[in-house]
């Protein structure tokens, strides 16, 4: 075996279901997650980055079922969305592991083998409430609702009852040991608060797991007893130890395994604190150094996901800002452990303060400044001053306290002591004034040397925050005329300057751009939510439009909805957000009306929809309706109303 004397870190994000599309909440752990492989990469570590996608279990199989396809043939291709994401985020990923890889499904049979050879896995008979939306049977101390059914917590779906011949993972003799290892580590779950909920489960009692299941098909078979497929959280968790290597490429397992840090959103951290360390001690590999449990990002203050039509889709902020802006957002936002609510004004706010003033600017005068003053080298300066040392020592001591604090995972810490720095710098040329000295041929010694501390600070300070906003950090160094690319300077070798004679300062090129929220939200909605045509284009002769055929009109998917809920939009005047119910689903909407109805009139009343037009996003809202709406002489939407009642999703003909 080559060990490597190198210190080693390995990080992994959860493996994403690969139905859903990546949302902003799945951006988020990747985000984290990457932040922290750059970090530890500059500190002289081999690093090993793992995501990948959970590809096997009853929601896949009943999507590709609904499509006619393949389970295989649905993930193969819905894979890329995800990894389309995670290039548009530059997510340096060393591995992309899906559950579907041989290499995966081997090891997870090995390890469930060597389990039931051990006797920690045994078969049995188990019967209990199911949640088939998320794969996990229900505690038993859920209770009975009024219908005599079960409601998931996690989902509030129905939960239906499963009885099945199955294999049990012997769970309950590894209670004690689980609580003695939260006694002995207790930096095994972070942050703390999250160690006290699980050793308070933990300590409640552990029942037998069962983890096959005979009514699912799609997942990995039990070894020598086909019938029973593997459970998919015991499948997807060896995910971390599967493409680490385990059983195939033993040389990198035993470089990397155990992982230094399992990034986990706080919904599925039991799964990793609690059966996976229960798993590994009965396999008999070593335990990860730490769960950290992340918060949720919220939007309109609910977890964003999917089933509550809540999500944002990242690609629309990328579109206008790229990578960096949203990821300096959301890792400056809230600390790991706490939940965040999004919302566009916020993510403005830091974009326009944070980064275009007080970054951007303090690059954008420092360098024209130099390339004004010294045609862009900077000359022998004159000695420092006390008020110039401290631009040099504080950047000093900052360096030691970023270092710990992205060591200790505190990225929103991180990032606000170096912004703090920022203010400084910035402060520093406003009472230098280097615009005024520049006036006095005889001081272009002390005009040097004040921006040569600028511009040693930007450098500095860019390097800090490298690891969160690499493609802006490469380009500053780039503006600055370093030969080294960030990534390949040592964190221990950087120093404050490095600007040596014969160093060429180029001229920067924007950096963020600064975007005013009516600018951003001001897409027009489409159609009906605000109309481009006015009335007498719309009343034109039948014989001047385009005729369809009555199979092309019936491919419109035309319903009764009815109005939950309405809403304004902030910072736009003419939509309005609705959700509506459609008898069989909700779905959220954005609607132009706002000029002619106010949300309270509108709740409760029906209205028709058009549900299978392809949704839209609307200043950053995903619309996945439209409705149908009359255009008055003044360009307005009125919508047609019925005149007696009609149940929520009646078919419109
Ligand atoms: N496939 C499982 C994980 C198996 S890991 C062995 C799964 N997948 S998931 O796609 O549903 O979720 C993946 C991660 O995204 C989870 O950590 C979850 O917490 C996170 N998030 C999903 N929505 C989120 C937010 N709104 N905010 C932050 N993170 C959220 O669970």
């Amino acid at each position: 075996m080559a060990k490597t004397s190198k210190p080693t870190f390995y990080v992994t994000t959860p493996i994403y279901y690969v139905n859903d599309v990546p949302h902003i909440g799945h951006a988020y752990t990747t985000i984290i997650a990457d932040a922290l492989a750059r970090f530890h990469k500059l500190t002289g570590k081999d690093v090993f980055f793992l995501t990948g996608t959970d590809e096997h279990g009853q929601k896949i199989e009943r999507a590709a079922a609904e499509k006619g396809l393949t389970p295989k043939a649905l993930a193969d291709s819905v894979v890329g969305r995800a990894q389309d994401l995670w290039k548009a985020l530059d997510i340096s990923y060393d591995f992309f592991v899906r559950t579907t890889m041989e290499i995966h499904e081997k090891g997870v049979q090995k390890l469930f083998q060597r389990l039931l050879d051990r006797g920690d896995i045994y078969k049995g008979e188990y019967k209990g409430w199911y949640c088939v939306s998320d794969e996990n049977f229900l505690a038993d101390d859920v209770a009975l609702e009024a219908d005599g059914c079960k409601i998931c917590p996690d989902c509030g779906k129905k939960a239906s009852v499963v009885s099945e011949e199955t294999y049990f993972f012997r769970l309950s003799a590894y209670q004690d040991r689980l609580l003695a290892l939260y006694e002995a580590r207790p930096e095994f779950v972070r942050p703390q608060s999250r160690l006290n909920e699980v050793a308070s489960f933990v300590r409640g009692g552990l029942k037998d797991l069962s983890i096959t299941r005979t009514t699912v098909k799609w997942g990995i078979p039990v070894p020598g007893d086909p019938k029973h497929t593997i459970y998919v959280w015991f499948d997807a968790l060896h995910n971390y130890v599967t493409a680490a290597g385990f059983d195939w490429n033993t040389e990198r397992f035993e470089k990397f395994w155990p992982a230094d840090v399992h990034l986990v959103g706080k919904d599925i951290l039991r799964f990793h604190a609690v059966y996976w360390p229960a798993f590994l001690m009965a396999s008999g590999l070593p335990l990860p150094r730490t769960v950290y449990g992340h918060g949720w990002w919220l939007k309109d203050d609910t977890k964003m996901s999917k089933s509550k039509g809540n999500v944002l889709d990242p690609h629309v902020l990328l579109k206008v800002f790229g990578p960096d802006p949203l990821r300096y957002f959301l890792l400056r936002e809230i600390p790991i452990g706490q939940d965040g609510n999004f919302s566009h004004e916020g993510f403005l706010h830091r974009v326009n303060s944070d980064l275009a003033n007080d970054f951007g600017n303090l690059v954008q005068r420092t360098l024209t400044m130099i390339g004004n003053y010294f045609g862009g080298e900077i000359p022998d300066p004159a000695p420092e001053t006390a008020e110039d040392a401290k631009v040099r020592t504080d950047f000093e001591e900052l360096k030691g306290r970023v270092f710990d604090l992205y060591g200790a995972c505190a990225l929103n810490r991180a990032l606000e002591e170096t912004w703090a720095y920022i203010g400084l710098v910035n402060k520093y040329l406003a009472e230098n004034q280097p615009w005024i000295i520049a006036k006095d041929p005889a001081l272009r010694p002390r005009l040097a040397r004040v921006l040569l501390q600028a511009a040693a600070a930007i450098r500095g300070a860019s390097y800090l925050v490298f690891p969160v906003m690499p493609r802006s950090v490469e380009r500053i160094w780039g503006f600055l005329g370093e030969a080294q690319k960030p990534a390949e300077v040592l964190w221990e070798k950087l120093d404050f300057g490095g600007f040596g004679p014969g160093r060429k300062v180029g001229l920067p090129q924007a950096l963020f751009p600064r975007v005013a929220l009516k600018d951003f939200l001001g897409e027009e909605p489409r159609a009906a939510a605000a109309p481009a045509a006015g009335p007498e284009q719309t009343t034109k002769g039948a014989k001047d439009m385009d005729q369809i055929t009555y199979e092309e009109f019936k491919r419109m998917d035309l319903r009764v909805a009815r109005i939950i809920e309405a809403e304004r939009v902030p910072g736009a005047t003419k939509i309005l957000k609705l959700r509506i119910d459609l008898g069989t689903e909700q779905r959220q909407m954005v609607a132009g009306i706002a000029e002619t109805y106010a949300p309270e009139d509108l709740v409760g009343k029906k209205l028709i929809v058009i549900v299978n037009l392809k949704p839209a996003v609307i200043r950053g809202i995903e619309s996945q309706a439209m409705l149908l709406a009359a255009i008055t002489a003044d360009n307005k939407a009125l919508i047609p109303f019925f005149d007696r009642d009609i149940p929520a999703g009646a078919i419109v003909k």
